[in-house]
C-alpha cells in the first residue's frame, strides 16, 4: 500500500531533508507538506519537488484544527510525520510563548485531529503518527554518566526542551489511552544542508566565509552528539516501515564532541576547502562569549535499541558529514545570503549584543 504522508514542518531543516529523501526513495508515495513558513521555513528547500505530481505544499498552521481535519480527510492521510516546531534554544530563552503554542498546543491539535479521523476509519493498524523529538528532553549529563536510553527519566532544562517534553508526554498518553498508533523518536543534534544560519554549525561556517567572529559560549567545553541529517532520515524511514507502535527510539550519530573541538575542526576544513577566505587560518576568529542561560553541559544518545531491533546504523562520520555540509554552504551562498535579513540581524544583536 502506498503511503499518504502529511509532513508537518516540511519546509524546515530536517523536515525538508526528510521530504527530499522520502520522495527519492519512495516515489510512489504521496507527500503533503503542511508548514506555517515561520522564519525557519523556506520553500526553496523543496524547490526540486515543485513539479512532482506526488508532492503538495499547504501553507498553514498545525494549530488550525479545521484545516488539519480537512487535510486528513481530503488527502486520505495514512501517516503523519510531525516535524513542525519552534526549534532553537536561544529563541526559547527570548520568547518562550511561541514554543508553548506550536510545540505543545500544535502537537495536541494534530493528535486530536488524527485520533478522530483514525477512529472514523475504524482504527487502521497500519496508520502512524511519528513524533520527531529531541534528546534535550532527557536533560544534561555529567562527564562520567552513560548516554541517554529510551527509559532515561525526562529532565528538560530550557523552555524549548520543556515544550518538547510536554509534546512527547501527550503523544505517549494518546497511545496508552486511545491506542493511537504513535511512535516517538528522540534524536541528537542534526547537521547538514538547509540548516538555518542561527545554529552552531551553519553559523560558524557562514561567519568564516564572511570573516566575522566565531562566538563560542562559556568555556566551549559543552558536549553534543552530532547526527548527519541524511542518517536521521534513513533512521526515520526504518522506524516508519518497521517500528512498533507505542515505542520510543533514540537516534544518535555516535559523534560526541566538545563545542570548541568542533569549531576548531570546522575552521580546519574551511581553511582547506574554501577559496579566498577573508581571514585565514579561520580559527583566529574564535571568540569566547557570555554563556547561554541554563546551558546544558552534555548530551549523548544510546541508539542501540534502534540498531539491534530495526537494523539501522549511521553511515557518516563527523568528518565526512562535516565536509559535505561545509561544501554545500560554500556552493549555496544564494540559499543563505537572503536569510541574513534585518530580522535575523535583530535576533543576532539580541543574543550576541554588540559583538560583531
Ligand atoms: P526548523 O526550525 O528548521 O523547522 C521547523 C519548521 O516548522 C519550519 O519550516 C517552520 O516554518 C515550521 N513551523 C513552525 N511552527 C509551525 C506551525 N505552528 N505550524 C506549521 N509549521 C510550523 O526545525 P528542525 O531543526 O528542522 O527540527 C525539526 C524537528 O526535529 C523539531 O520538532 C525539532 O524539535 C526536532 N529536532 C531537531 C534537532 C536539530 O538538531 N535540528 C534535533 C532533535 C530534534
Ligand atoms: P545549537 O546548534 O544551538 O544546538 P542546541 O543548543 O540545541 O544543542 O548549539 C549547539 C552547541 O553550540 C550548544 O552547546 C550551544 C553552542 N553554541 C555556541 O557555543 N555558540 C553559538 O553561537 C551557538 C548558536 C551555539
Amino acid at each position: 500500500m502506498h503511503k499518504h504522508l502529511l509532513v508537518t514542518g516540511g519546509a524546515g531543516f530536517i523536515g525538508s531533508n526528510f521530504v527530499n529523501y522520502w520522495h527519492e526513495k519512495h516515489p510512489q508515495d504521496k507527500i503533503i507538506v503542511l508548514d506555517a513558513l515561520t522564519y525557519a521555513g523556506n520553500r526553496q528547500n523543496l524547490i526540486n519537488l515543485e513539479n512532482s505530481p506526488n508532492f503538495f505544499f499547504i501553507h498553514g498552521d498545525i494549530c488550525d484544527r479545521p484545516l488539519v481535519d480537512n487535510l486528513l480527510e481530503a488527502e486520505k492521510i495514512t501517516t503523519i510525520a510531525h516535524f513542525a516546531a519552534e526549534s532553537h534554544v536561544d529563541r526559547s530563552i527570548l520568547t518562550p510563548s511561541t514554543f508553548i503554542q506550536t510545540n505543545i498546543i500544535g502537537t495536541f491539535t494534530l493528535l486530536e485531529s488524527f485520533r478522530h479521523y483514525w477512529q472514523k476509519q475504524n482504527q487502521p493498524s497500519a496508520y502512524r503518527f511519528l513524533h520527531v523529538s529531541t534528546d534535550e528532553v532527557y536533560g544534561s549529563l555529567k562527564a562520567h554518566e552513560s548516554a541517554f536510553k529510551e527509559n532515561t527519566p525526562y529532565a528538560p532544562n530550557s523552555p524549548y526542551s520543556a515544550s518538547k517534553a510536554g509534546s512527547d508526554h501527550l503523544v505517549r498518553a494518546y497511545y496508552h489511552t486511545y491506542n493511537l498508533p504513535t511512535i516517538i523518536t528522540n534524536c541528537s543534534n542534526n547537521y547538514g544542508a538547509y540548516h538555518f544560519p542561527e545554529k552552531l554549525i551553519p553559523l560558524m561556517c557562514i561567519n568564516i566565509l564572511l570573516g566575522k567572529s566565531l562566538p563560542v559560549y562559556g568555556d566551549g567545553q559543552n558536549i553534543r552528539d552530532w547526527l548527519y541529517v541524511k542518517d536521521h532520515c534513513s533512521a526515520l524511514d526504518v522506524v516508519l516501515n518497521k517500528g512498533k507502535e507505542g515505542e520510543t527510539y533514540n537516534i544518535g550519530g555516535n559523534n560526541e564532541v566538545k563545542n570548541i573541538d568542533l569549531v576548531e575542526l570546522i575552521c580546519q576544513i574551511m581553511d582547506e576547502i574554501a577559496p579566498n577566505l577573508p581571514v585565514k587560518p579561520a580559527n583566529q576568529l574564535i571568540t569566547y562569549v557570555k554563556d547561554r542561560a541554563g546551558h546544558d553541559r552534555r548530551y549523548a544518545i544510546d541508539s542501540s535499541k534502534l540498531q539491534k531491533e530495526l537494523g539501522w546504523k549511521p553511515k557518516a562520520t563527523l568528518e565526512s558529514g562535516l565536509r559535505s555540509t561545509l561544501q554545500w554552504y560554500i556552493n549555496n551562498q544564494q540559499w543563505w545570503q537572503p536569510l541574513l535579513s534585518t530580522d535575523y540581524q535583530k535576533y543576532y544583536q539580541q543574543v550576541y549584543g554588540t559583538f560583531k
